[in-house]
């Protein structure tokens, strides 16, 4: 029962994007409102931003953050969140059934997009408006100045331009819980033609199409190849939504579920390259998973939340120790396509299905996820190398030949370090790895870093904020020159550093 990997630096998956650690805000719950922004906090800073949570976003270093939805954008007017806060109004928001009060917009989430060190990656309305009002958005955003929507920006106080460049073409379009659901035929066109005109406001701008809400979508993957075959010239990603749970508590079946968006990865990458065939194209089309993540815990509780209030706890999971597990295998698979898999947006970063949780008035702390998450945008980066693996596997209910280890290294040059990310995903034995680094030459381990307990369902509270956390003392040893020697506790997650 060993398992075996080969790491050669020749054979590369392709460079990181470092967007693929990105992460997403979107109007819902306490994501902002008791989330990144409480006016209020003892912790806030001039403009209400809490500086404890920008610490701890701070620690992941999170590339591009989402905004501002999401479900959300479907029905909002961006005008709303721009110009003197006592004059924005308040309106009932249909997607998650609150009061918006628009106290944080446009401007202020670019403010603390700088304060964070991220870059935003914005999303336009097409459910219930269309290309006119996204190009005034991108106006409003990117152009100089000397234009109504431009000189409106600077009026607000912002003489620069935000220079934001990457935009998304509305939010699961297919999903018949969104706000202005649309067919393929209906989305493919209204995209092509906000995105005409959104380049043309500022042709620097990069914009993604809406794939598929999820793999398990009825008309999945003909509209992502109908969207393709409507847009294709105009944009330059498409997207890919997915959660996990384990409702049936079988944590086997859980852990194997990144098995999926293996799969769900590989078939947008085969359509998209199918249109790009089709249309006897040059450019391809490369994938920005903006949003995946662990969701189930708090679906229950979501179902009985009053309406019609500002910032209700909405979507508030508690992270265990093996959804900790789950997000380091979803981690893995997206650095296993970093050369199609460009952008990526954990979804979302504070409070609503979040590695980061705050009190009112109180605490922030990390979740489980919080670890995995902020490993692997730290170690990450450089070049992602084939995972040569041999692993024992089992059978779960849903997945067959699972591999007990899930695995994958990351080159960096620039450092003369690699990293192995590896999950060991049985859940009775350590797991015996042995790991060929033979074009690295000599190698020393930097250090073994290990999240593991002995209970899966271990989380991290207000009270016990750091009940599951990591450690630096995993056993990976050098045996031969470049030959290293582990053994994975189990159930765990691993960051192997070697120079
Ligand atoms: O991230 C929570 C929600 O999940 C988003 O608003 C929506 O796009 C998806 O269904």
């Amino acid at each position: 029962n060993q398992a075996a990997m080969i790491v050669d630096k020749d054979f590369r998956i392709g460079e990181v994007d470092k967007r693929i650690y990105g992460s997403f805000i979107e109007h819902l719950g306490r994501a902002v409102y008791g989330g990144i922004y409480e006016k209020e906090h003892p912790e806030a800073d001039e403009q209400g931003f809490r500086t404890d949570v920008l610490q701890l976003v701070k620690e992941i270093d999170v590339p591009i953050v989402r905004y501002p939805g999401g479900n959300f954008v479907s029905g909002y007017n961006w005008e709303d969140g721009v110009g003197p806060v006592e004059r924005r109004p308040r309106r009932q928001e249909l997607a998650w059934r609150t009061i918006e009060p628009n106290w944080v917009g446009l401007n202020e989430f670019v403010d603390w997009c700088r304060k964070a060190g991220s870059e935003a990656m914005m999303a336009v309305n097409l459910g219930t408006r269309g290309p006119e009002e996204a190009r005034n958005l991108v106006e409003y955003a990117n152009f100089r100045s000397g234009t109504q929507w431009s000189d409106l920006r600077i009026q607000h106080g912002y003489r620069q331009p935000h220079g934001i460049r990457t935009w998304c073409l509305g939010n699961e379009m297919d999903g018949p819980w969104q706000i202005g659901a649309k067919t393929a035929v209906e989305y493919g066109r209204i995209a092509a033609e906000a995105a005409k005109v959104m380049k043309w406001t500022d042709p620097s701008i990069e914009l993604v199409a809406c794939g598929s809400s999820g793999i398990g979508m009825p008309t999945f993957p003909e509209w992502e190849a109908t969207v393709l075959d409507l847009t294709y010239d105009h944009v330059d990603y498409i997207s890919l939504h997915t959660y996990y749970g384990n409702r049936n508590n079988d944590s086997g079946n859980f852990l194997a579920q990144s098995m999926g968006m293996d799969k769900f990865i590989h078939t947008v990458i085969a359509t998209a390259d199918y249109v790009q065939a089709k249309k006897r194209s040059k450019k391809k089309i490369n994938l920005s998973f903006d949003e995946w993540n662990v969701w189930y815990h708090s679906n229950e509780a979501d179902g009985k939340i009053k309406p019609w209030q500002i910032a209700p706890p909405q979507l508030e999971d508690v992270y265990t120790h093996e959804d900790a597990l789950v997000v380091g295998c979803m981690l893995i698979s997206l650095l296993k396509r970093a050369d199609r898999v460009r952008m990526a947006c954990m979804a979302q970063l504070v409070n609503v299905i979040a590695p980061i949780m705050t009190v009112n008035g109180g605490a922030a702390w990390r979740q489980t996820i919080f670890y995995p998450y902020m490993h692997a945008s730290a170690y990450g980066r450089g070049t992602a190398l084939v995972p040569l693996i041999q692993s024992p596997k089992y059978d779960s209910k849903d997945y067959t030949d699972v591999p007990y280890l899930e695995a994958v290294a990351v080159h960096n040059e620039e450092q003369g370090e690699v990293t192995i990310f590896a999950v060991n995903r049985d859940l009775n034995g350590a797991l015996p790895l042995s790991i060929d680094l033979r074009s690295f030459g000599p190698c020393r381990i930097l250090e073994h870093i290990v999240l593991e307990h002995s209970d899966l369902k271990a989380a991290n509270t207000a009270d016990a904020p750091d009940r599951v956390k990591p450690h630096n003392g995993g056993n990976a040893t050098v045996t031969d020159g470049s030959r290293i020697e582990a053994a994975l506790a189990q159930a765990s997650w691993n960051v192997i550093r070697v120079k």
